[in-house]
């Protein structure tokens, strides 16, 4: 029986108390109703800083794309706008939200999949660098527009991620273009007239070990070499995508970030001089990776249920706030915020207040005898927490605080019943 350990040092325990970047989760809760979810900007700023540096100690031309769906937040993406990130864009929403928040169109590449016509309309439009990812949506797109710059993605055979959902490179995946039809989509690109390319991959979500991206990088690379043998194509950027993993789970090791970029970084290096590739940016789109550990969801214990099986916490969040636990299976750490010192001595299962039996946070989670009342944060849930959000059950969206040096904002207001009916209508037949 122990009292609860803390992963990061910007959650501390003060008397008991759980408080995140200097302010205390109790008064949060208080302010702004739960669920609620809460961001560290200091522990944004750091991820993103430590990232960079690392890579920088390697090779000069960096470039970061933070990945937006991980979380689209506008003072999320203006946090790291400042930070001189660059934005992997999935939709023309992210696009719409990354220009909000002060994004220029250059630094901004729209990787999607199954684009319409009027998609790539808004694309071109908006002047932001188009990722490809069929011979479908290049010809589509050569026919609307010549862009001076795009970029075309390869599925690399080699695909990796801590669910089968987040897998996006080999054999099932829909993603990227097969090395078979690469040459043809660059041939294409080039004799449109597009001046500058890319190449990019991308192979999953949520990968601890350096071996998956190592393999998926060797294969891009020598993808690239052919191109640049059979076209002459010299790579502006070579995009070795996201999924930089972190540590749910506490038997989980981190990602050895050093170790990935030197890796990466020399066989990046080794290869762009064996290959004659010139020198391109080196870019990866780390999502996951940026705000993950930097966000919390605070959620109030509302019942107590004991069965003769199981000791149920009914909390106010379930996977309409939160989706990973339901969708992936994921683990999330949870603390009991206001008994951070109380001993770890009872066993519960953690449900959601939705009407389905699979409405459950965490099963068999050892925490501190739970009360009414209680709060619970739920760990490393900034990354595809609010963002996979809904209103199932028609419970309206939770807010969102960002916390800064016992500083804290709202950012986003908790939806109204209002928001539940917003661009509804009834048609005259039924009044
Ligand atoms: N680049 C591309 C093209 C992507 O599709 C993704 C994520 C990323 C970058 C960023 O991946 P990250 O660094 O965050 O792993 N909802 C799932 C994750 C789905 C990721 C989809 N693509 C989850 O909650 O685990």
């Amino acid at each position: 029986m122990s009292s609860t350990t803390l992963p990061h040092n910007y959650l501390e325990n003060k008397s008991g108390v759980l408080y995140i970047d200097g302010v205390s989760t109790i008064k949060l809760a208080e302010i702004f109703d739960t669920p609620l979810y809460v961001l560290s900007e200091n522990r944004i700023r750091e991820n993103f800083r430590r990232l960079r540096e690392t890579l920088l100690k390697h090779y000069e031309k960096i470039r970061i794309y933070y990945s937006a769906k991980a979380n689209t937040s506008l003072a999320v993406l203006k946090i790291l706008e400042s930070e001189g990130s660059y934005l992997d864009a999935v939709s023309p929403g992210e696009v719409f939200l990354a220009f909000k928040a002060g994004f220029q169109p250059e630094r901004i590449l729209f990787t999607g999949t199954s684009v319409r016509d009027d998609e790539l309309k808004f694309l071109i439009d908006s002047n932001v660098t188009i990722n490809i990812d069929s011979l479908s949506q290049l010809k589509r797109l050569l026919k609307l527009h010549i862009p001076e710059k795009l970029s075309i993605r390869v599925n690399p055979e080699v695909g990796a991620g801590h669910h089968e959902h987040v897998i996006t490179a080999g054999k099932n995946s829909k993603f990227g273009i097969w090395e078979a039809d690469v040459l043809e989509a660059y041939r294409m690109a080039k004799n449109a007239g597009v001046k500058q390319l890319g190449i990019h991959m991308h192979i999953g979500s949520g990968i601890l070990t350096i071996k998956p991206f190592l393999l998926a990088a060797k294969k891009l690379l020598e993808i690239a070499c052919k191109i640049h043998e059979k076209l002459g194509i010299n790579f502006e950027f070579i995009d070795f995508g996201g999924g930089l993993g972190v540590p749910y789970k506490p038997d989980e090791k981190p990602l050895d970030v050093e170790r990935f970029a030197e890796r990466m970084l020399n066989l990046f290096k080794d290869k762009i001089k064996e290959y004659d590739l010139g020198k391109p940016f080196f870019c990866i789109e780390p999502g996951r990776f940026i705000v993950c550990d930097a966000g919390i969801l605070l959620t109030r214990v509302n019942t107590l249920k004991v069965t003769p099986f199981k000791k149920f916490i009914g909390v106010d969040a379930g996977f309409n706030t939160l989706i990973r636990p339901v969708m992936y299976g994921s683990y999330h750490p949870i603390v009991v915020a206001n008994k951070l010192n109380a001993p770890e001595e009872e066993v519960y299962d953690v449900a959601g207040p939705l009407c389905e039996s699979g409405d459950i946070l965490a099963r068999d989670r050892l925490l501190p005898k739970i009360s009414e009342g209680d709060l619970l944060a739920i760990l490393n849930a900034g990354a595809y927490g609010f963002s996979m959000s809904s209103q199932y059950n028609s419970r309206p969206r939770c807010a969102e605080v960002l916390v800064r040096n016992g500083e804290y904002a709202l950012i986003r207001e908790k939806e109204k019943f209002e928001d539940l009916v917003r661009g509804q209508k009834i048609p005259q037949w039924l009044n």
